[in-house]
């Protein structure tokens, strides 16, 4: 292979097939990279070692041409070495070469040269045959490959058997829309694609296969980020006689497991955090643990100044909550303006500004403040305070995205990584709008045994047996101990307005499965291209992905989703409006 010669090599005949990378043709003179799966190797086609006719094939191929070369493996002479090659002290002297596959002028570079930059993500998409041919998406593919191989090395040694669950299914509510399928045969009838195997992982433990996984496919029609692509992958567990304890050992072994893939130690024990915590403390159940910088509660020392903001707010039930910024002082005005306008976006009206510089505090609140009272913000020298005087539901998103825009702004954590469980989250939330409640999770997640009786007296208070790992701000996975009696699942089901009919119609199969002996059990599911994004400190879902889709969910490079013929539809049953 290309990649694998070193000066050891010297005197060996070969025979070598890959991509023509670069080529330099020095007049009678040629160098080509030659490239595949393993790295470059330098070929050279000398009069010496060359035919005319073999130097002539050699500068007439177009860069990315296939070409097949025989020759031989030499020592570079000294002045042509290249330490920053691995096959950098050697090169082949090409006495044949033959192109078999002639490529046309690429449409992207591969190669790219000195201060070149890479084509636009659109083109590369477009081109995405050519761009996966880069050395760092190649690296990207292969990592991918030794993580998987990881996960179920992993998960086989502790007894965890990898069973396939359908694609073509029926809805699994997981909070998004679902991707559906017209029946052909059935007329006026729709197969779902997976949100995630939940249900079916469920039903495994039902039938006693007390330890599955699956590297699982989930397909989810929903706004797209960095971090979301429509199809993406899972690492689905579900296990059988199993605590919450014994989920947070295996996949922390499971999280070490994947990270020495990449070169990286994790604590032995992640920290701990409760949902309620998280929001108080960071803003979101997604707390980026990597630097301080926490939310703290300013209402008590402000209540009674004689400041209308703050008044009108907690008159209201809101609080005064903020972030004290080391160092934030000498932001410019049109610095914090920014804060200001991240905060203004996620729904507050603005931030209150104070900065403490040479003693004093500056700013219209605490000005507002008698005589002390400023004092008991405890803002340091060189420290500028933002505060949200709102409720908590605006607050919250505000300072975090505040919070998260103050540490990228300071280079706050870089380099580092922290863990945390968020657990003892509430069950069931409360549509805005409509007042209707929903699942924080999905619908078979386990109340807490204590919080029973509030399922219908009070189910905002009901905490679930749900935990998410997060990484840096980032939700990694998330799981449950889940409803295993029916009877609760029932009562669950009615909490959310889903009546009797209704979840017979869309789960009868797991309440008659629940009713049938099922044991108590419980899982997660870590997001698996998200784990190697950031093991492949890659910024996006994109780049880990072989054939990923865009932000508007298109694939570019084959053309999905595309239109079909009016023939077409009309097997499927389906009139267009
Ligand atoms: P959840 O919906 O939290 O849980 O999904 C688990 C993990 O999958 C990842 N993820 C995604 N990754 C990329 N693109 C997306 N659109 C996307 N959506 C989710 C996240 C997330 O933490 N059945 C439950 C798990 C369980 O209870 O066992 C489930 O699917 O990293």
């Amino acid at each position: 292979m290309c990649g694998g010669f070193r000066a050891v090599d010297a005197g060996t005949r070969v025979r070598l097939g890959g991509w023509i990378h670069r080529s330099r043709d020095l007049g009678g003179l040629l160098f080509l990279d030659l490239r595949d799966s393993s790295g470059l190797v330098q070929v050279s086609f000398d009069p010496r070692w060359a035919s005319p006719e073999a130097i002539a094939a050699a500068a007439s191929a177009g860069v990315e041409s296939v070409v097949l070369i025989e020759g031989d493996v030499a020592l570079r002479p000294p002045e042509g070495r290249n330490p920053e090659m691995a096959t950098g002290e050697v090169e082949v002297r090409a006495a044949t070469i033959s192109v078999v596959g002639p490529a046309e002028t690429p449409a992207i570079p591969v190669s790219l040269g000195k201060g070149e930059k890479l084509a636009s993500e659109e083109l590369r998409l477009r081109y995405r045959h050519l761009d996966l041919r880069r050395p760092e998406l190649r690296d990207n593919m292969i990592l991918r490959h030794e993580l998987q191989q990881a996960t179920r090395r992993y998960l086989d040694e502790h007894g965890f058997l990898e069973i396939e669950t359908p694609i073509l299914t029926k809805p699994t509510p997981e909070g998004a829309r679902d991707y559906l399928v017209p029946s052909r045969v059935h007329k006026g009838e729709f197969y779902a694609l997976p949100q995630s195997p939940q249900i079916y992982k469920q039903l495994l433990m039902v039938s006693g296969f007390d330890r599955y996984f699956q590297i699982a496919r989930c397909f989810r029609d929903e706004d797209l980020r960095a971090d979301r692509q429509p199809e993406f992958t899972q690492i689905d567990i579900e296990a059988s006689f199993i605590a919450p304890e014994d989920i947070y050992k295996l996949t922390e072994g499971l999280i070490a497991a994947l990270f020495r893939v990449a070169g990286l130690k994790v604590p032995e024990r992640f920290d701990r955090m409760a949902y309620a915590d998280a929001l108080e403390s960071y803003g979101t159940d997604r707390p980026d643990l990597r630097y301080a910088l926490k939310i703290f509660d300013a209402t008590e020392i402000v209540r009674g100044a004689d400041f209308g903001i703050t008044r009108s707010a907690i008159d209201a039930g809101g609080r005064v909550r903020g972030l004290r910024i080391p160092g934030g002082a000498s932001f410019s005005r049109k610095q914090v303006d920014e804060l200001e306008a991240i905060a203004k976006s996620a729904g507050v009206a603005g931030l209150l500004r104070t900065k403490r510089v040479s003693g004093a505090l500056d700013g219209p609140l605490a000005k507002h403040l008698p005589e002390g009272v400023a004092d008991k913000l405890a803002i340091e020298e060189g420290n500028l305070c933002l505060l949200a005087a709102a409720p908590d539901a605006t607050a919250n998103p505000a300072l975090d995205r505040v919070r998260q825009e103050v540490a990228s702004r300071l280079g706050l954590g870089n380099g580092s990584n922290a863990f945390v469980w968020v657990t003892d989250f509430p069950l069931f939330t409360r549509d805005a709008a409509t007042g209707a409640l929903g699942s924080v999770h999905h619908p078979f997640t386990s109340p807490h045994p204590d919080d029973l009786a509030k399922v219908e007296s009070d189910p905002e208070h009901v905490r679930a047996l749900a935990y998410d790992l997060v990484l840096n701000g980032t939700e990694l996975g998330g799981g449950s101990i889940r409803i295993s009696d029916p009877r609760i699942q029932s009562r669950v089901f009615s909490a959310l307005g889903i009546s009797e009919a209704d979840a017979q119609t869309r789960f009868g199969f797991l309440l008659e499965a629940l009713r049938s002996g099922a044991p108590p059990h419980g899982g997660i599911a870590f997001g698996f291209d998200r784990i190697a994004m950031m093991l492949a400190g890659a910024q996006s879902l994109r780049d880990v992905i072989a054939f990923p889709k865009t932000t508007a969910a298109r694939a570019l490079f084959e053309g999905a989703p595309s239109p079909v013929t009016d023939a077409d539809l009309q097997e499927l049953h389906i009139r267009k409006q």
